[in-house]
């Protein structure tokens, strides 16, 4: 299969088509690029779990392109919801709502509730307009790998397996949404992000945020290892990346630091990539450096951004990048 990437109305309306035709379109959002298909054809969805390469129990965010779509989705809006919609949509958050009948419960990944996510992207809001139905997509990614922040990652991974990439440049928040359920008594962060916690509570008066694996059984995703990169990865202290590149370096690997600016400073000459100063570009350059520093090197070393709000976020996906050798 020859896979294109388009930028402008000529990808929108091409992109567009291929929807109506019932087949999968990779297009970007602020957060992450998104693989998707249309959310009431049960065929088309079937394509995405097969492009992936991902089980198909692991529920979709179903995209809108405005706040009136969101009705034919759900069987009940709850104030709490409603806050978070008039609060942060569109924006990169993704509210769990219980699910309107009609949403194949392949989207759902079997569960009574759906995720809708309004992106703020333009290029995603038009391409979703033009399709005429809400949009089913997980990250445009093969399962298993770093969600993709530009076109270029994403033809990596997907390359052969779908006909078009919308091009709409860098994803400006470059870390996926965070996920409230708003289903359960007291609303739970399942997935913190670039909404961060304190922001969620300025507006709901009190959200519980997620700690470990004890959702398991609300959000099946969680099941499965996500954002791995091939390398080894490891979390350090920003006072240990230098004693933990030397002794890489001794056991002949081939190291290379992440770091934010104001760290790689400090460190003299080492294989480094910036992250930038800002958390907004920590976490905006996180995904792509984890991706540039596979391609170059066996042995990643992330620097430990702490746990407040925003780098709070990145290092939720460190972690998860970390796997079994992260510190943390
Ligand atoms: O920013 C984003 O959210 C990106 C862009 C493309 O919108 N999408 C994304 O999708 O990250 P994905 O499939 O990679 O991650 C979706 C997560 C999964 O962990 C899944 O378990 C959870 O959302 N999820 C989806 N629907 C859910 C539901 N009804 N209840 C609980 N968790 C749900
Ligand atoms: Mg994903």
């Amino acid at each position: 299969m020859d896979t294109k990437i388009l930028r402008g109305k000529e990808a929108i309306v091409k992109g567009a088509q291929l929807i109506k035709d019932g087949d999968v379109v990779v297009f970007p959002t602020e957060t992450v690029y998104g693989l998707g298909a249309n959310a009431f054809n049960e065929d088309a969805v079937k394509k995405i779990y097969e492009a992936k390469g991902r089980p198909s129990d692991n529920p979709l965010i179903v995209h809108v392109c405005d706040k009136e779509q969101i009705k034919s989705l759900v069987s009940q809006i709850s104030d709490q919801a409603q806050k978070l919609i008039d609060a942060f949509m569109p924006g990169p958050i993704t509210v769990i709502m219980p699910k309107a009948k009609n949403i194949p419960s392949i989207v759902t990944g079997g569960l009574d509730t759906v995720g809708i996510r309004m992106p703020v992207h333009e290029v995603a809001r038009e391409f979703i307009k033009e399709c005429g139905c809400p949009i089913a997509a997980p990250s445009a990614n093969v399962s298993t790998h770093i969600s993709p922040t530009n076109a270029e990652d994403v033809y990596e991974d997907m390359k052969g397996r779908i006909k078009l990439i919308i091009d709409g440049g860098s994803c400006s928040v470059g870390i996926e949404s965070t996920i409230v359920d708003t289903t359960s008594n007291i609303p739970t962060i399942l997935r913190p992000g670039g909404i961060t916690s304190q922001m969620i509570a300025s507006v709901l008066g009190c959200v519980q945020s997620f700690k470990g694996e004890v959702v398991v059984a609300l959000a099946p995703g969680m099941k499965y290892r996500h954002y791995a990169p091939s390398s080894q990865m490891v979390i350090s202290n920003e006072n240990e990346i230098i004693l933990q590149y030397e002794e890489a370096l001794k056991n002949g690997l081939n190291p290379i630091v992440l770091a934010e600016d104001r760290v790689v400073e400090k460190l003299g000459k080492v294989a480094h990539i910036s992250l930038g100063k800002s958390d907004d570009e920590i976490m905006q350059n996180i995904f792509a450096s984890m991706r540039k520093a596979d391609r170059v090197s066996n042995y990643i070393i992330c620097q430990d951004f702490g746990d407040e709000g925003k780098r709070g976020s990145v290092m939720n996906r460190v972690r998860k990048a970390a796997g079994k050798n992260g510190k943390n």
